[in-house]
């Protein structure tokens, strides 16, 4: 079916704006399809956040000094503050938060599959900081340069504070490699338990990623999947190789060339099978999710009560 002149002329204009790098703003015409590729991205990311605070707020309660039991707890609290402000953000495309939020806990929409891992011991904590936050941030500095002006803005803000986080969790990995033998085993085995998780989280290979080719023409993704993720591998084994620890990787190898550090199959099968609900944490992560709507009902009603009471003094004293 050919489409109709009018909205070709708007989507040669559009594209034609972000190809000359400008930004998309929530008023601007945009193509159905743009709309809802970012509505699933950043629905996605903002329940990520929410979901991401479940793992490490775990461990705030027995955090083993008040220093770390502070930025752990400020570091939680930041993803809550994330997850608001990609909502917002979402909100801006014409999507009501109250829908994502049932989309999240009636199981329709997706979140980093990396929550689904518990959080054994406290060096996953350190571990999570540094990799998980690391992994975030590679993704996140390019999505900082997407096309949609709201997306774009919340990222440089949001960077900025995973800057911190992965400085707390690699501060913690690095008090634990020059402690007791114990806890440098402790930091090994959760590098062994978190390190391919982390490589999952860029997503599918550019070779089976569905989205990507969309989402690059549009400039909502800068770089693509396996490029975010060799240059995570790169930024993250020297600073492996700093703390003392091996890599669960037999294969992975500096090549002197192109400077990169290659490095072997990842288990597609694994991040399938997390991604369907089948990974260690799923239940206990959605349960946790369902009974914390639940519990804040009463919130929600006093907010709507109180909005409206103002609403009706409001329109009392204007009579
Ligand atoms: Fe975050
Ligand atoms: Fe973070």
């Amino acid at each position: 079916m050919p489409v109709p002149t009018e909205e070709a002329a708007l989507l040669a204009a559009f594209e034609a704006r972000i190809a000359a790098g400008e930004s998309i703003e929530p008023k601007d015409w945009m193509p159905e399809r743009y709309r809802k590729q970012l509505t699933r991205m950043m629905s996605q990311h903002a329940h990520s956040e929410i979901v991401g605070m479940l793992p490490e707020g775990n461990w705030i309660t027995r955090a083993p000094s008040l220093r770390r039991k502070l930025s752990l707890l400020a570091k939680v609290q930041d993803e809550a503050g994330h997850g608001l402000y990609i909502y917002c953000g979402t909100e801006t495309l014409g999507v009501d938060r109250q829908e994502l939020t049932e989309q999240l806990l009636d199981g329709r929409a997706k979140y980093s599959s990396i929550f689904n891992y518990p959080t054994l011991t406290w060096a996953d904590v350190g571990v999570i900081g540094w990799l998980v936050d690391g992994a975030a941030i590679v993704n996140q500095t390019v999505l900082a340069k997407a096309s949609y002006g709201p997306y774009a803005r919340a990222m440089v803000r949001i960077c900025k504070e995973e800057n911190f986080h992965k400085r707390q969790g690699y501060e913690v990995c690095m008090v634990l490699s020059k402690g007791t033998p114990a806890q440098k085993a402790m930091l090994q085995d959760a590098v062994n338990r978190f390190w391919w998780p982390s490589l999952m989280m860029f997503g599918p290979s550019d070779t089976n990623s569905p989205n990507s080719a969309e989402l690059l023409k549009w400039r909502v993704k800068r770089k693509t999947n396996d490029e975010l993720r060799q240059r995570f591998v790169n930024l993250t084994v020297p600073q492996a190789i700093a703390l003392g620890i091996t890599i669960p990787d037999p294969d992975l190898k500096l090549n002197e060339a192109t400077g990169d550090w290659e490095f072997g199959e990842i288990d597609w099968s694994e991040f399938h099978a997390v991604l369907k609900g089948e990974g260690p944490c799923n239940h206990e992560r959605m349960a946790a999710r369902q009974a914390a709507h639940k519990e804040g009902e009463w919130v929600r009603a006093a907010a709507t009560a109180y909005a409206e009471k103002q609403k009706a003094r409001q329109a009392t004293a204007a009579a």
